[in-house]
């Protein structure tokens, strides 16, 4: 009974966080807003790092430029937090909801209530595991696989003619995560094509620039030589750099650094030297996810996966591109 309670709580903690936040104009009894725009409801990850920070500014400027009312949820990294934004956003019968998954697993249950109470829902950003497709009309986002691959293919490429062992740490993003899970999987397939390239350690930094260095700093205590981190984005690649300069090594030299997603602070450090290559992952995905989401509200039929175009770059590239970087 207690139990029941608190749930009952926490759907009303959800549902209220999600109203605080969405701003005004309800949807009415028939659906659309007051002034009939189409209404969204985003369930965001959180702020872990400045890609979702890019993300979201991208997503919010992108809602009004449609003509679409946004009603916004900060999940604060915690599926819990992104459920109930869920289920306040079907209450609130808005028209269409999206959202970027914290993690791939748990989410049959509250897409199955969303596609009974008629919603479309888009997977934006990150993937679910749910094998039932007709869940979520479609996913907007990156091959997180690819990306991973490119990360082990440029290490293989710089590894060539080398003998020795080549020995790897690598910062992954959050547990459970669909970017975490597929990164770790690319790179590992990539590498194994040089048998000198291996992983000595490997533990999440979730995703953050705080959690990269401490988890750098206990790499480095505990393995006496690391040749290559691999970090599964630029932020905890940043916090890492902190690290090794603080043990007085000089990341991009003593220590080769390869991240993922190309922001504004990691193409600078790449540009400095400091970092030796970064795979884009691109968070500019709004105006497409606002096109997407009038195709669905309107009935039309929308690809099941669409993928953002992404590219990589060197040191050289990342000087030519910096002052065009727009995130
Ligand atoms: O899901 C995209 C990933 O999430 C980005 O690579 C990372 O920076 C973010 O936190």
């Amino acid at each position: 009974m207690v139990r029941v309670k608190m749930m009952a709580a926490a759907a009303m903690t959800g549902l209220l966080a999600v109203s605080a936040l969405a701003g005004c104009g309800d949807k009415d009894a028939a659906g659309g807003s007051d002034d009939g725009k189409l209404v969204m409801g985003f369930s965001q990850v959180g702020a872990e790092s400045g890609w979702r920070t890019a993300n979201t500014n991208d997503i919010k400027a992108a809602a009004p430029a449609a003509g679409i009312e946004l009603k916004f949820s900060d999940a604060q990294g915690k599926q819990e937090n992104q459920i109930s934004a869920i289920r306040g956003f079907i209450t609130q019968k808005v028209d269409v909801i999206a959202f970027s998954p914290v993690v791939t697993s748990g989410w049959d249950a509250v897409l199955k209530e969303a596609k009974d109470a008629d919603i479309p829902v888009i997977l934006t950003d990150r993937a679910v595991d749910s094998q039932d497709t007709s869940l979520y009309k479609t996913f907007l986002g990156s091959d997180f696989v690819k990306e991973g691959k490119e990360a082990g293919d440029w290490l293989v490429k710089d590894s060539a003619g080398k003998t020795g062992p080549i020995n790897v740490v690598e910062l992954q993003g959050t547990t459970g995560a669909a970017p975490a899970i597929d990164r770790q999987k690319g790179f590992a397939e990539a590498i194994a094509a040089n048998p000198n390239i291996k992983i000595v350690k490997s533990q999440t930094g979730d995703f953050k620039r705080a959690d990269g260095k401490t988890v750098m700093e206990q790499f480095l205590q505990s393995t006496p030589k690391i040749d290559v981190l691999y970090a599964h984005n630029d932020d905890m690649g940043l916090g890492a750099i902190e690290a090794i300069e603080a043990a007085g090594k000089v990341p991009g030299k003593d220590i080769k650094i390869i991240t993922v997603d190309a922001v504004k602070d990691g193409m600078t450090a790449l540009a400095a030297g400091k970092i030796n290559y970064i795979v884009e992952c691109s968070p500019l995905l709004g105006t497409q996810l606002m096109e997407l989401a009038k195709k669905v509200h309107a009935g039309e039929s929308v690809e099941q996966r669409i993928l953002t175009q992404e590219t990589t770059f060197t040191q050289e590239q990342a000087k030519a591109a910096l002052p065009d970087r727009k995130y």
